[in-house]
């Protein structure tokens, strides 16, 4: 594997996984869109391999991140299986599909060992490095309990199938349930430099050393972020909106990793150099508002 550069800065995941802060997330990869057709597998094998050129050592995927028989976790095996030694996979289970394609349900706890075995399966591996409990639906849900969920994902952890673990889609209440069954190495909530109101959780995290992995850090591709706040200081510095929305999130705390999504090579280019971009104290004034 070549390791360009990547200046976005280092975290250790679970204390002992050390990746670069901006990574990729796979979800882009088989459609661009939650319902879209598949996207052609090749250009996903490209933009993985050049992703891996361009530093990105840890990858965001999910065995329900599929369109037709175009799947994230075998695009990420083809592309870069054997794995070196450095690359980080994380992956989520909760959703299960329904007969769309698209995920419609959870699983229940019996289920869940299953879906770990379908990813160490479809990536290739005898050990998954991070494995989120994805719950609630589209939004969260602060009623559920996700401790006996949580409890069979620590099983598999004892027994070596997984090395951390991590909760998504979470409350701070939901975040702290889960640490009394088993430690937590990363949380992944929706956040973006105009949906940042998981402070508290934030902070949580960054006291724990634990990773703070915010999804759809672009705001999710269908609503594209292109407020004004963002134009100016991109105008500022001759950089997309996209590259500091990027930066932004690198630069609010330092256990945050960025993994953003996109099928695009010119996407993965842009999105890789705003690693190389530093606010200033007056660009973070004015994306405060
Ligand atoms: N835990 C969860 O519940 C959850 C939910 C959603 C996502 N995720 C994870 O988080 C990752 C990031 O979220 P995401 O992929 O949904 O959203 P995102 O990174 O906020 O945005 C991706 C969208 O923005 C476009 N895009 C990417 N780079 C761009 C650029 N430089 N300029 C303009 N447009 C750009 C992409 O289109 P192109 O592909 O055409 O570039 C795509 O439509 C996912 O890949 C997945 O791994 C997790």
């Amino acid at each position: 594997m070549t390791n360009l550069t990547n200046d976005s800065g280092d975290f250790a995941l679970g204390g002992d996984l050390r990746v670069n802060r901006m990574g990729f997330g796979a979800m882009r990869l088989p459609t661009g869109t939650f319902a879209g057709p598949p996207r052609d597998p090749e250009t996903g094998i490209a933009v993985l391999r050049r992703a891996v050129e361009l530093g990105v050592n840890h990858i965001d995927t999910a065995g329900f991140y599929a369109r037709g028989d175009v799947e994230a976790n075998d695009l990420i095996r083809r592309a870069l299986a054997p794995y070196d030694e450095n690359l980080v996979i994380a992956t989520k289970v909760g959703p299960l599909r329904g007969p769309d394609g698209l995920p419609s349900h959870q699983a229940r706890p019996d289920q869940l060992r299953g879906l770990v075995e379908d990813d160490l399966r479809a990536l290739g591996l005898d050990r998954l490095d991070l494995v989120y409990l994805r719950i609630g639906g589209m939004t969260m849900d602060l009623t559920e309990s996700l401790a006996e969920r949580f409890a069979v994902l620590a099983e598999l952890r004892d027994e070596g199938l997984i090395r951390h673990l991590g909760v998504s889609n979470v409350s701070a209440a939901q975040f702290a349930e889960a640490r009394s069954v088993a430690p937590v190495a990363a949380v992944q909530n929706h956040f973006h430099v105009h949906h940042a109101g998981d402070t508290e959780l934030l902070r949580q995290c960054e006291e724990l050393g634990v990773a703070y992995v915010p999804f759809f850090p672009l705001g999710g591709g269908d609503r594209p972020l292109e407020a004004e706040r963002l134009g100016k200081v991109a105008a500022r510095h001759g950089v997309t909106t996209a590259q500091v929305a990027l930066a932004w999130l690198l630069a609010i705390s330092p256990v945050m990793l960025a993994i953003p999504g996109t099928g695009s090579p010119d996407h993965l280019e842009d999105n890789m150099a705003a690693a190389g971009l530093t606010l200033t104290d007056d660009d973070l004034a004015d994306l405060a508002g």
